[in-house]
C-alpha cells in the first residue's frame, strides 16, 4: 500500500531519511482494527521522528503521522486516537509508562490504512470534514488538555498563547477563545500576529514583548527562546502549562527564584485522553470552531508538507488527503 516513511534519521537534513512509496498491508492483531485513511495531518512530532527522537533504529522503516480521520471496518466516519495505551491499562491513557504514539512503535497514519487498538477510534461528527477531524487527535487534543484539564481555565480567565503560528498554538487561540477566555499571543512575525488576531486573540505582540497585564496562565511550547518570558508574564500564583521545546530544552534563565517566590505551578502536559478528545470533538460540533488549516496536500506530496513545517513557514495544520 502506500505510505510515508522514515528509512534513516538525520538531525542535519531530516527531510533525506523521508520516503513517499510503498510498505505492505498492515494485518490487525486480535483486539485491534483497520482503519481507511481519508486525511492525516502534519505535526512537529514527525519531524522529530526524522531526527532519530522518540524513535528507535530498529524500528525502521516507520511510517510516519499520528493523526487521522478515516472509516473504519463498517464504514463508519471516526478520529483516531494516537495514543497507544497497553491493553492491561485503565483510566487516563496519558500516565501509562507503557503509552506509546502511532509512530513510535506501532505503524503511523501517513498511508492508505492504519491498525489501531479497536478502543482507539472515536465517532467524526457529521458537521467536521476529514481534513478538520484530522487534524484533532494531536495538536488541538494537546491544546485542549492545557487549557482545560492541566491548565484548569475557566471563562473570563487570561491566557498569553506563545509562537502563535504553530499548530498547538492556532488550536490553543481558537479553542481558548470559544472557551471564553481573554486571550493573549506572541508571535515573531507580524503576519502571523495579524492572523492570530482574526483567530479570535484579544492582543497580540512580538515574542518576548511585555503584556499590558500578568495573566492567570501561559501555554508554551516553543521552550528555550520564550521560557522566560512566560515565567514573567504570569500573576502571583499563576500555572504555566508546557508540551513541547521547539526551540530548545535549556532556557538560558530557568526563572527558579521567581517560580518559588510567586509561587508559580509548572505543569506539563502530554497529548489527551480518548475521552477528552471525544469531549473535543462535540465541543467543535457544538461551537462552530474549526480547526486552522494551513494547506491541504495530497499524501504523494507529503514531502513538501514536511519542508514547509522544517522551514517554520506554517500558520495552522497541514493535512494530506488520500
Ligand atoms: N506534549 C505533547 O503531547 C505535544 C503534542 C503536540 C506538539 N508538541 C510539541 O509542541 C511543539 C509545537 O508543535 P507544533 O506541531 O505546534 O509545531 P509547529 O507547528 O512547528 O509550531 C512551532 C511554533 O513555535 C514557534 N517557534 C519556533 N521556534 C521559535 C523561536 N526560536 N522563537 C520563538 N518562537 C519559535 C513558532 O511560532 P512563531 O513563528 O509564530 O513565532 C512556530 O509557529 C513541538 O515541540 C512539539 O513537539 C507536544
Amino acid at each position: 500500500m502506500f505510505a510515508v516513511y522514515a528509512e534513516s534519521f538525520s538531525t542535519e537534513d531530516p527531510l533525506s531519511g523521508l520516503v513517499v512509496g510503498e510498505r505492505p498491508e498492515p494485518e490487525p492483531p486480535s483486539g485491534w482494527t483497520t482503519v481507511t485513511v481519508k486525511a492525516a495531518s502534519l505535526n512537529h512530532h514527525d519531524l522529530w521522528s526524522l531526527k532519530g527522537v522518540g524513535l528507535r533504529e530498529d524500528a525502521l522503516p516507520m511510517t510516519l503521522g499520528c493523526d487521522a480521520a478515516g472509516l473504519d471496518e463498517d464504514g463508519n466516519e471516526i478520529v483516531v486516537h494516537a495514543v497507544v495505551s497497553d491493553p492491561a491499562w485503565s483510566g487516563d491513557e496519558t500516565l501509562d509508562p507503557k503509552r506509546s504514539l502511532l509512530s513510535e512503535r506501532y505503524q503511523g497514519t501517513f498511508a492508505d490504512k492504519v491498525v489501531v487498538p479497536s478502543r482507539n477510534v472515536v465517532p467524526k461528527p457529521a458537521s467536521l470534514s476529514f481534513e478538520e477531524a484530522a487534524c484533532l487527535p494531536t495538536a488541538w487534543l494537546t491544546a485542549y488538555r492545557m487549557l482545560y484539564t492541566q491548565g484548569g481555565l475557566k471563562p473570563g480567565d487570561s491566557v498569553l498563547v506563545q509562537g502563535a503560528g504553530g499548530g498547538v498554538a492556532t488550536a490553543l487561540i481558537t479553542l481558548a477563545r470559544a472557551g471564553g477566555l481573554r486571550v493573549f499571543a506572541t508571535s515573531r512575525d507580524e503576519g502571523k500576529r495579524k492572523r492570530a488576531l482574526e483567530l479570535g486573540a484579544d492582543e497580540v505582540f512580538e515574542s518576548g514583548a511585555r503584556l499590558p497585564q500578568r495573566v492567570d496562565a501561559v501555554m508554551e511550547t516553543v521552550g528555550k527562546a520564550t521560557w522566560s518570558h512566560s515565567v514573567k508574564s504570569l500573576r502571583p500564583g499563576g500555572t504555566l502549562v508546557i508540551s513541547g521545546a521547539t526551540s530548545g530544552p535549556n532556557p538560558d534563565n530557568a526563572e527558579l527564584t521567581r517560580i518559588f517566590f510567586l509561587q508559580l505551578r509548572v505543569i506539563g502536559s502530554t497529548m489527551g485522553t480518548r475521552a477528552e478528545l471525544a469531549a473535543l470533538t462535540s465541543l467543535l460540533d457544538t461551537s462552530g470552531a474549526r480547526p486552522v488549516i494551513d494547506r491541504v496536500l495530497p499524501m504523494e506530496q507529503a514531502r513538501d508538507g514536511f519542508a514547509a513545517m522544517a522551514e517554520g513557514d506554517v500558520f495552522g495544520k497541514i493535512v494530506f488527503t488520500r
